[in-house]
Order: C-alpha cells, then sequence, then structure tokens
C-alpha cells in the first residue's frame, strides 16, 4: 500500500506484544494507525489530523467523543463507589438505569440483564431462551436459529449462531444453530431505506421448523438491520413475519439491538422503529456513547416471571449467570449521562429528520466506479463493491486506507464499507465524507 508513513513512538518490535483484534496485525504494525485523542466527530491521530468519524467509534459514540456531561459523570463516580460486587448486591446506579430502559423499551419489555458487551448479550440472550424452555418442562427447545450475514460478536455463541463466514471457519460451530438467509436480494439493488419486496424470506422460518421441529428449537436471533453484514435492511413486513411465525410455533425472537438502538434508526430501538415487539432486546455499544463497556439484555414479563416462579426457595438463584462487571457503576452512570443527551437533545428526532439528506449523499455514489450495491436506513449505509477476482477484501481496504490519509476514518467488512456518521453531524461535513470517499472509489483500480 503506498501512501505517506510516519513513525510510531513504538519500535516495530513494541508494536508486536499487542495482538490486535480483527485486524491485520502486519499491515497495521508496518504502517501504524494511532489515535492519540478525540473530540465530538472527530478522532485526532499522532499527527495531530482530525479525522471525521465515519463509523462513530464501532457504532458506540454517536454523540460525539468526550462529551464532557459522560466523561464528568464517570468521574464522579469513581470517587463516590468505582466498584460494588454485582452478585448478591445492589447500588443506585443499577436500579436507575434499569427503570430508564424499562420506561424506553416497548411493550413489557420490562426486565434489564446487565452485560459487558454485545457479545455477551448474545449469549447471555441465548442462555435465557434455553433456561426458560427448561424451566417450562422443555428441555429440548435448544437449537438457536440465527441468520446469514448475521453479526452477534466473537463468543463461542455468537459465531454459531452468528452467520458471517470468515468469522467461523476457523472454529466451526459450538451450539447447535441453523440459519435463516439475508435479505440482500440480488434482484433489488440501490433500495433505499426497505424494500417492497422480499418481506416473504421470513416464510423460511416454516422449513426450518420443519426441518429441525419447533420443540428443538429455542428462539431467532436477528439484528433489525444488520451492521457489520453490510448493512442490510429488513424488507417491509420481514420482521412482522418472522414475530408471526415464533408465535405460532412458540419459538422466542430476539433482536440484537447492539447497533440500531439509542437512535441509529431514527427511533429509540428497531423494535419501534419497525414496529415489532422481541421477546428480548440485547442493546450495547451506543448504551454508553462508548465511553466504557457495558451490555444488556431486556426481557418480557413473561420470561422474567417465569425464573422467579421456577427459581425455588427465594435464597436460591433463579438464573445462575452474570458478570463480575455486571452493571458495573462506571458503566451506569456514563448510560445514565448517555440517555439524558439523547433526550436533552433530541437526538433520536435529530437523526430521523436529517436521515433522507444523508441518503441523498450515500446513494450519489450510484454510479462510482465498482459500487455494485447501496443500501441505508437512518444514519447507517452500506455501499458494497465489486472486488477483484481472488483478492476479496482488497479494494474496500485501500479505499479506507487512502480515506484516512485524507482525514475520514470509514470501515469495511468483506468488501462493504460500512458507514455510521455521528448523530451530531452537520450537513457540510456528510458532504465532505461523501465526497471524499466518492474520490478515493472513483481513483480504484
Ligand atoms: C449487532 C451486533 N451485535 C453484537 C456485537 C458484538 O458486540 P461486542 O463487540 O461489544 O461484543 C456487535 C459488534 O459489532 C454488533 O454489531
Amino acid at each position: 500500500m503506498k501512501g505517506v508513513k510516519y513513525m510510531s513512538k513504538f519500535s516495530r518490535a513494541e508494536l508486536e506484544a499487542y495482538w490486535m483484534p480483527y485486524t491485520g496485525n502486519r499491515q497495521f504494525k508496518d504502517d501504524p494507525r494511532m489515535i492519540a485523542g478525540a473530540d465530538g466527530a472527530y478522532l485526532i491521530d499522532d499527527r495531530g489530523r482530525r479525522i471525521f468519524d465515519g463509523l462513530s467509534g464501532l457504532w458506540t459514540t454517536g454523540l460525539g467523543h468526550c462529551r464532557p456531561e459522560i466523561s464528568d459523570a464517570i468521574a464522579n463516580q469513581t470517587r463516590k463507589l468505582d466498584f460494588a460486587p454485582s452478585f448478591q448486591f445492589g447500588h443506585d446506579g443499577a436500579f436507575e438505569l434499569a427503570n430508564r430502559l424499562k420506561d424506553l423499551a416497548p411493550e413489557d419489555l420490562n426486565y434489564v440483564f446487565y452485560t459487558n458487551s454485545g457479545s455477551d448479550g448474545a449469549d447471555t440472550s441465548t442462555k435465557i431462551a434455553r433456561a426458560y424452555w427448561r424451566q417450562r418442562g422443555q428441555p429440548a427447545k435448544t437449537r438457536i436459529i440465527g441468520r446469514a450475514k448475521g453479526y452477534h460478536g466473537a463468543s463461542w455463541g455468537a459465531i454459531s449462531f452468528g452467520g458471517i463466514g470468515a468469522n467461523r471457519k476457523l472454529w466451526g460451530q459450538a451450539m447447535e444453530a441453523d440459519h435463516l438467509n439475508h435479505t440482500q436480494v440480488a434482484t433489488d439493488l440501490f433500495t433505499r431505506g426497505m424494500s417492497k419486496t422480499g418481506g416473504e424470506l421470513a416464510e423460511e422460518l416454516h422449513e426450518i421448523v420443519a426441518l429441525h421441529d419447533a420443540s428443538n428449537i429455542a428462539a431467532v436471533i436477528v439484528e433489525p438491520f444488520s451492521g457489520s453484514g453490510g448493512v442490510i435492511i429488513p424488507p417491509e413486513g420481514y420482521l412482522k413475519r418472522l414475530r408471526d411465525i415464533c408465535t405460532q410455533y412458540d419459538i422466542l425472537l430476539i433482536f440484537d439491538e447492539v447497533i440500531t438502538a439509542f437512535g441509529r434508526a431514527g427511533s429509540m430501538f428497531g423494535a419501534i422503529e419497525f414496529g415489532v415487539t422481541p421477546d428480548m432486546m440485547t442493546i450495547a455499544k451506543q448504551l454508553t456513547n462508548g465511553a466504557v463497556p457495558m451490555g444488556a439484555v431486556i426481557v418480557r414479563e413473561g420470561i422474567y416471571q417465569t425464573f422467579m416462579d421456577t427459581g425455588g426457595p427465594d435464597y436460591m438463584l433463579e438464573l445462575p449467570h452474570g458478570y463480575t462487571y455486571s452493571g458495573h457503576p462506571l458503566s451506569c452512570a456514563a448510560a445514565l449521562a448517555t440517555l439524558d443527551i439523547i433526550e436533552q437533545e433530541q437526538i433520536v428526532g435529530r437523526v430521523k429528520s436529517m436521515s433522507p439528506y444523508f441518503e441523498e449523499a450515500v446513494h450519489s455514489l450510484k454510479g462510482a466506479k465498482h459500487v455494485g450495491d447501496i443500501r441505508n436506513y437512518g444514519f447507517a449505509a452500506g455501499i458494497s463493491l465489486n472486488h477483484i477476482p481472488g483478492e476479496p477484501a482488497r479494494r474496500p481496504f485501500e479505499i479506507a486506507q487512502r480515506m484516512w490519509e485524507k482525514g475520514f476514518f470509514v470501515r469495511y467488512g468483506g468488501d462493504n464499507l460500512q458507514i455510521g456518521i455521528p448523530f451530531i453531524s452537520e450537513k457540510h461535513e456528510i458532504d465532505s465524507f461523501f465526497n471524499a470517499l466518492d474520490e478515493e472509489i472513483n481513483r480504484q483500480d
């Protein structure tokens, strides 16, 4: 890769000590991209350059980086209560946050179980699903149905029901899982928002049920719209049909809202935006604006009550599951401050009202070299690039590198560029981001 190479303060040997996640370690360590600071919609690199954050961190930081309200909430909390044992003890922040989330979540999604991340949320929600059926006398209901191109994290569970081949092939499948097809249809390209056709793809669930039998299936887990798989938007009616079929067969429906919650989709949750209520929702990332790790699973009344009713004597654990850092005081403080900003600055409404502008901008790349498809919803978009035969992901990698040099962060996965601009983005920033991207895509061999 040609480009401006610059010296890291670490020697090549020192760079080796950190085995970086989801990173081409060899390439990075030959040409490090070091982030030294961040401010609002910008990352700041170690050359002091301000780089527009085209993925809001990793879909985490929609409110912009280093928000003083969140930083102060975390700092104040460290001085008051830095850690509280999460097993058998509670603290105010955890209960306060659970009640805020309960009030925001639709219908009777009223019970919050804290995790550390989105991956833990995927594991926790599917562990709850399997235990729920066991407690209800149906222990054979164990299989989890995910979706091709779905991403739920890096845990054993998440790579089993996740549907991105590259994330599974080194390990195979650890849990019993099967997959629906994805909804990115080759005959329906450059769709703006939801496609009018393809809702019937949900009917495939009948075939999966015919194969395994509903008596062996615990849950279906899908992202309302996928992010890491390339931002794949559900066709009209698709999620509603999934809901109906799950209800018909007594299969739990889990929405992985790790990307879609808290504004990205133009509503507080994808479930609200698409008008479909799942039995559980997983959340993470934007929950704390990315400032400290935190995730959660929000479950419906009937699930929580099943565990309370079958838990034995009241001093016994109803669900022997949890994490040392579940409901960590710093995470709760960060999440409460994040929710305050989302509400005070009417962030969800801002995304909704600016998303047509974002849609126009991203679809202006239709016709650019190698662009095979563009999809968008809210403040999220996926751009598929036709790949060089035998060299998957080279084009997006090279474009992303040049965009970084130009002062824009673009993430890619496989042959897809993923765009998730900060909720606070201004129109001129959207314009300059897509102008730069247009130039760099068209420069690509
Ligand atoms: C939809 C979805 N679920 C789960 C995860 C995993 O989250 P984490 O990396 O916090 O474990 C991600 C991360 O990108 C995600 O996009």
